[in-house]
């Protein structure tokens, strides 16, 4: 692995779905929802990208973890496009970029205690890893996120919603991965559980080297947690920066309109 490279490039990606016809036989119209979107993410960075609902921050992450992929552009993850691999090497390069949502809930099955809800994507993408490591990878991961191995037994509900983050974030640790994406991680949360996982995301990137993609469309959460941030609109990145230069002096008057609605984090971050 080449520390100096880009942990993450992504070079001119769209992607359009298809809408509704206006009326039998008219032309199929399309919604662009990414337009030419190129990034850069070195290892351990941590980059914002903010913007309206709709403006296509999601459809950005799916086309990053290959969740998806894009109609023209290239993402490359350690230098390695995902969309031309095999089986294989996808689920290697799968362990390298993992995601966490917004909601815990809708992201961890009830059904399972919690040490298989961590444990599964090794399962699914480390198989080779023995099931005796699995349970040692998943305890560190846990700790990571400042849980204990009295969760291993325990299931979604019975955590407070802070908690499945936290679950939710140990999930996307277990493989080890170079980039965590985070769409709205915590817009669910309260505001003062929201700064302790922000913090918690904070620490990771430290002791870890993590590189942080964090999607929000806050941002009072991005100047926190962000070094650099992307300003997007219908698509398009509009604005580019270091996080407190665009922040200060935003140069688009749709950044200046974000920073306006945005409610204040502040009075949740003074205690710190
Ligand atoms: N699978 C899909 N099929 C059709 N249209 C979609 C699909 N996914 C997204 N879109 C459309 O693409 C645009 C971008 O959506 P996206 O979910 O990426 O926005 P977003 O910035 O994440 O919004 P939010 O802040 O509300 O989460 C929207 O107009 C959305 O309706
Ligand atoms: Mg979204």
């Amino acid at each position: 692995m080449n520390t100096a490279s880009p942990v993450l490039e992504v070079r001119g990606v769209s992607r359009a779905y298809p809408l509704p016809r206006p009326r039998p036989l008219a032309p199929r119209p399309v919604r662009q929802a990414v337009a030419d979107v190129s990034l850069t993410l070195a290892r351990g960075e941590s980059l914002g990208i903010v913007g309206e609902s709709g403006c296509g921050k999601s459809t950005l992450a799916r086309l990053i973890t290959a969740l998806e992929p894009p109609d023209t552009g290239h993402v490359l993850i350690d230098g390695q496009d995902p969309n031309t691999l095999g089986k294989a090497a996808l689920r290697r390069l799968r362990r390298a970029v993992q995601m966490v949502f917004q909601d815990p809930l809708g992201s961890l099955d009830p059904r399972w205690p919690v040490w298989r809800i961590v444990a599964e994507p090794l399962a699914g993408l480390a198989p080779e890893v023995p099931r005796a490591d699995r349970r040692a990878r998943v305890i560190d991961a846990l700790a990571a996120v400042g849980l204990g191995k009295d969760a291993l037994d325990r299931y979604p509900h019975q955590f407070s919603g802070g908690q499945r983050q936290r679950i939710a974030i140990a999930r996307a640790l277990v493989t080890d991965p170079d980039i965590v994406v985070a769409d709205e991680p915590v817009s669910a949360l309260d505001v003062s559980v929201q700064a302790q996982v922000l913090n918690l995301f904070l620490e990771l990137r430290r002791r870890r080297g993590l590189a942080l993609l964090f999607i929000s469309h806050d941002l009072d959460v991005v100047r926190h947690v962000t070094e650099r941030v992307m300003v997007m609109d219908r698509g398009r990145v509009v604005e580019a920066g270091p996080t407190a230069e665009v922040l200060a002096h935003p140069a688009h008057p749709h950044t200046a309109a974000l920073m306006a609605a945005v409610p204040r984090l502040e009075a949740a971050w003074t205690g710190r």
